[in-house]
């Protein structure tokens, strides 16, 4: 259903609420990305946010409410640096993981005694959770593992009608989501960048651990949950380019020689820019060719996070040079008789 940011209609929000509240999924938008929201302390609808996902149960969900008092409520220790933070950052991409109330189902934390909270900055998602009245839980609106969604579109494409109401009010206007920060320990912890930077953080709560980057050992799942190394991806190989553009022109131009159908990515190297384009870029490149090459971006703002993405979406294949070497690895990747496979 088609609803204006600018002016959501008021029926279409109390409908979609309504849903909400009778343990249905409503797929609605953010200004990170689209999520597929349902009852947060209704484990059956919960329930069925997995099921449409294909999402393991061992990842938990992000709740998303409409007023900061729903965040005391939900946890057994707000601290003192939370205020601060969501003073500045609430509506906003930023989710806060605090230790969970009791009133919170362990189904939706995946069984840890922790929960992530965040308030969206999008009329419509502030529409939705006002005449919802109870908190939503919402990952992402896309199969796991895929490419988050930026529009209706491409939740229609992902979740093909696994829901029962999607609201459509266009394409998100930041395009990578939320940053995650854990501040259940001494010193807090960011576990996913996102659209608010670490350095932004930094500058309200001192010190920040940032995690590095994660692969999927269990021990490492036990530290950050969803920190899979195969996330965000097109069902195309992708390569990610740390490097100028030349490296990337020029690996393109020796895998065609070699006869492979390889696609260069154009991905803006304003980090900003890069964010807002990023999962419209890797989706409309997906299946275009036997491998993508991407180039990542300025490190700095919302360059960190999408650099996390492009690592994941590329499952780590990250390079730095046009040898043949390199070409040999990205040539095995499609089947090829590279000399250097290791696949
Ligand atoms: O921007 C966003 O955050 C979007 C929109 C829809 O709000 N949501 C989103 O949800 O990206 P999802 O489920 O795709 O990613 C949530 C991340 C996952 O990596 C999950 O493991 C982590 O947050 N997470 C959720 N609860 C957690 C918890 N209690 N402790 C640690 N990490 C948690
Ligand atoms: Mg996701």
């Amino acid at each position: 259903m088609v609803i204006d940011v600018a002016d959501p209609d008021r029926s279409v929000l109390i409908e979609a609420g309504r849903i909400i509240r009778a343990g249905g999924l409503v797929a609605f938008p953010t200004e990170t990305v689209y999520g597929l929201g349902a009852h947060a302390l209704d484990p059956e609808a919960t329930e069925r946010i997995f099921a449409a996902k294909g999402r393991p149960s061992t990842d938990p969900l992000i709740v998303h409410i409409a007023a900061a008092a729903q965040a005391r409520d939900l946890s057994s220790r707000w601290p003192d640096v939370a205020d601060r933070l969501i003073e500045q950052f609430w509506p906003g991409p930023l989710t806060l993981v605090v230790a969970k109330s009791p009133v919170v189902p362990d189904s939706i934390t995946a069984n840890r005694s922790t929960v992530a909270l965040r308030i969206p900055a999008h009329r419509v998602a502030l529409g939705l959770l006002e005449s919802a009245g109870v908190p939503v839980a919402a990952p992402s609106a896309n199969r796991f593992g895929r490419i988050s969604p930026t529009s209706a579109d491409d939740v229609e494409s992902e979740l093909q009608g696994r829901y029962d109401l999607l609201l459509d009010a266009g394409a998100t206007t930041l395009g990578v989501e939320s940053t995650v920060l854990d501040l259940t320990g001494e010193t807090p912890v960011l576990l996913r960048p996102g659209g608010v930077s670490a350095d932004l953080i930094r500058s309200i709560v001192g010190d920040l651990k940032v995690l590095k980057r994660q692969t999927t050992s269990e021990a490492d799942d036990a530290l950050a949950p969803g920190q899979f190394l195969r996330h965000y991806s097109p069902l195309t190989p992708l390569v990610a380019v740390d490097g100028e553009a030349p490296i990337a022109t020029d690996l393109v131009d020796a895998l065609t020689r070699r006869g492979i159908n390889a696609g260069y990515l154009e991905l803006s190297q304003d980090p900003g820019t890069a964010a807002h384009d990023l999962y419209r870029v890797l989706r409309s490149g997906d299946g275009t060719a036997q491998v993508l090459l991407v180039r990542m971006v300025p490190s700095h703002g919302l360059g960190v996070a999408v650099n996390d993405r492009l690592y994941r979406a590329s499952q780590g294949r990250v390079v730095a040079d046009a040898s043949d070497s390199t070409a040999d690895m990205i040539e095995s990747l499609v089947g090829g008789q590279g000399t250097s496979s290791t696949q």
